[in-house]
């Protein structure tokens, strides 16, 4: 059966409610059994602007973001001059007559009147639950029971008092009976999946998800968009566990109190995003000297400097990779979905602790704050790995904690359990940890630290990856991080509308680089195309610098996600 999708688009003021009401929304509907795609846009401000929620439901895969969409509910004119472009020919306009006139831009697409002022001001005296009113309507459009929604905004709102429980209940009950009575022809009915065990979760619950399945035990951070939701989850839910989550004052201070976590032997992650990546640049150096293992989660945000820190890019990848001074080894990782995101940190502390290196997993603002429903995950059955430690019985005087070893990876010794010493220190030193600035030597311990790499390179080509490729295609796709979702869904619609088969490579580690598995995958094509939401095209410079290839570059810059739409044309146009 070709699965069903409904998409409603939810735009107004920031602080008018829309995110709330489209976290209920989201919710209730995929208690109701579909798949979700929620994504959600708004500004830095906390009051005004332009906030947008998108709720993608569907009993097929949900993967991404669509460009074109079934119903737009504008709160304002904003909203509706803003969107209009996106609603599709048979679309309809859900609008509050008394804020929002439409123009001839709406054309011949359906329009219906939805008096959220009035409604909400009707049922409550007021217009503060107007959004509900607005969830109301929509939960009846994806055919979901009032109950399902009731029971939702309760718990919202639990914390709230029974005033304002009382009046959002009552402004969600006025939007599904108006909905009922009015819009019973754009109504969907769906086959549906009850009872699964599935979880909705956003990118940023799946990181810290995935951190605590990975036995983390030391959170150090400081608060920066988009990546905070992830250092206030386990802030709440670490301890739980027996960890401990800490704010420093600032990035710097968060990921050397890491650094000396990690030195007494604790899995060690943080969180930030860009500016704060850019803060931690030198101690991040201290711990590949040192080899310190831990996680950084960066998050990445729109543009240099304060940016656009609520909208999404992939433009930190060369300076995960490259920001460092001197020659400092690190693996930068990317999760290919919400999902990857609980499976890859795991990873990710594996790899750190195993080459007793900084791993930097890379995700962005549109994976961290979407949400989909996944696989309940289980935080008990997941490989675990410990660092080397020395072998017992060592005396103190032959102890040599960064020994020149073939694969680079030396024991580490806990401080206070092992009862060895050794100098951990950002100057060059020698085996044993002393400083030591002899020329052979730092040539020697160099060549130490990049073998770690080297072995994680040979390591990682054994890996799974995501590849597509048909047989006989010339033209292949190949990107990085959240655009994958996209990417898939545009081969799909290739294969279905056009008949094209494209293929398609995704790597999840980015470097060290599984160079001959991606040398493989590029040799047949004559068309390599590179999608990737930046100005430059920082992936696709990469691949050319490694493998010699041209491959035509497609770039977003807007702050917001590709969709499967944007990359089906791309490719339609190079073909
Ligand atoms: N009745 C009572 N309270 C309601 C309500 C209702 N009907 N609807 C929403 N609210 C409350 C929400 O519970 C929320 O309260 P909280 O702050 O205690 O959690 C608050 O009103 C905001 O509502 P919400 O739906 O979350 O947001 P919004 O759609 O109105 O948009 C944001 C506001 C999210 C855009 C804005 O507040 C924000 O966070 N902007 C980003 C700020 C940022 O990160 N800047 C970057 C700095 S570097």
């Amino acid at each position: 059966m070709a699965s069903d999708d409904l998409v409603i688009r939810i735009a107004g003021e920031g602080g008018e409610g829309i995110i709330s009401c489209g976290e209920i929304l989201s919710k209730a509907v995929a208690r109701g059994g579909l798949n979700i795609h929620a994504f959600r846009t708004f500004p830095a401000e906390i009051k005004g602007g332009l906030a947008m929620f998108q709720l993608r439901a569907s009993t097929g895969p949900a993967l991404s973001l669509k460009q074109q969409i079934d119903i737009l509910l504008a709160f304002n004119q904003e909203a509706y001059d803003a969107y209009v472009k996106n609603l599709k020919k048979s679309g309809t306009l859900l609008y509050d007559p008394k804020i929002c006139q439409p123009d001839e831009s709406l054309g011949e697409r359906r329009r219906l009147e939805l008096p959220l002022d009035a409604l909400a001001s009707e049922v409550t005296g007021g217009t503060r639950a107007k959004n509900m009113v607005a969830l109301g309507a929509a939960l009846q459009l994806y055919d979901v029971p009032v109950e399902y929604g009731q029971k939702l905004v309760q718990e919202f709102f639990a914390g709230k008092g029974s005033e304002v429980l009382e009046a959002n209940t009552k402004g969600l009950d006025a939007g599904y009976q108006h909905s009922q009575t009015y819009y019973q022809e754009i109504r969907r009915h769906f086959e549906r999946y009850p009872d699964r065990n599935q979880v909705l979760v956003t990118g940023n619950e799946a990181v810290a998800l995935g951190a605590l399945a990975a036995g983390v035990e030391y959170v150090a951070g400081y608060p920066i968009t988009p990546a905070t939701p992830i250092f206030e989850f386990l802030c709440k839910e670490l301890p739980k566990f027996g960890g401990v989550a800490l704010q420093f004052e600032d990035e710097i201070a968060s990921l050397a109190a890491g650094i000396g976590a990690s030195f007494v032997g604790k899995r060690v992650m943080t969180a930030t995003s860009g500016p704060g990546l850019s803060l931690m640049s030198e101690t991040l150096n201290l711990a590949s000297m040192a080899e310190c293992p831990l996680v950084i989660v960066n998050v990445m945000r729109g543009g240099p400097s304060t940016g656009l820190p609520t909208k999404t890019e992939q433009s930190d990848l060369k300076f995960a990779i490259y920001g460092t001074s001197g020659e400092a080894p690190r693996c930068i990782m990317a999760p290919v979905s919400i999902y990857d995101c609980f499976w890859q940190i795991p990873r990710a502390f594996r790899i750190a602790e195993r080459y007793q290196i900084p791993v930097i997993v890379l995700t962005d603002q549109s994976m961290a704050y979407t949400s989909m429903n996944i696989d309940d995950p289980d935080l008990d059955n997941i490989a675990r790995f410990r660092r080397l430690r020395p072998e017992q019985g060592i005396p103190r005087e032959n102890f040599k904690r960064y020994a020149l070893t073939d694969d680079g990876v030396s024991p580490m010794p806990i401080p206070g359990e092992d009862d060895l010493r050794y100098m951990g220190t950002g100057l060059e030193h020698d085996e044993t940890g002393a400083p030591n600035y002899a020329p052979e030597n730092h040539e020697a311990m160099s060549a130490k630290r990049f073998r770690k790499l080297k072995t994680l390179g040979e390591h990682v080509t054994q890996q799974p990856m995501e590849e597509y490729e048909p047989e006989g295609t010339e033209v292949g796709l190949v990107g990085w991080g959240s655009t994958y979702g996209a990417i898939q869904e545009a081969i799909e619609m290739l294969k279905e509308r056009d008949g094209i088969n494209v293929a398609h490579l995704h790597p999840r580690v980015l470097s060290p680089l599984n160079e001959w598995r991606i040398r493989r995958f590029l040799g047949p094509l004559k068309k390599i195309i590179v999608p990737e939401e930046n100005y430059t095209g920082q992936y696709s410079h990469f691949l050319k610098a490694k493998f010699g290839i041209r491959p035509i570059e497609v770039h977003k810059c807007q702050g917001i996600p590709f969709t499967s739409e944007e990359i089906y044309d791309a490719v339609k146009e190079e073909l």
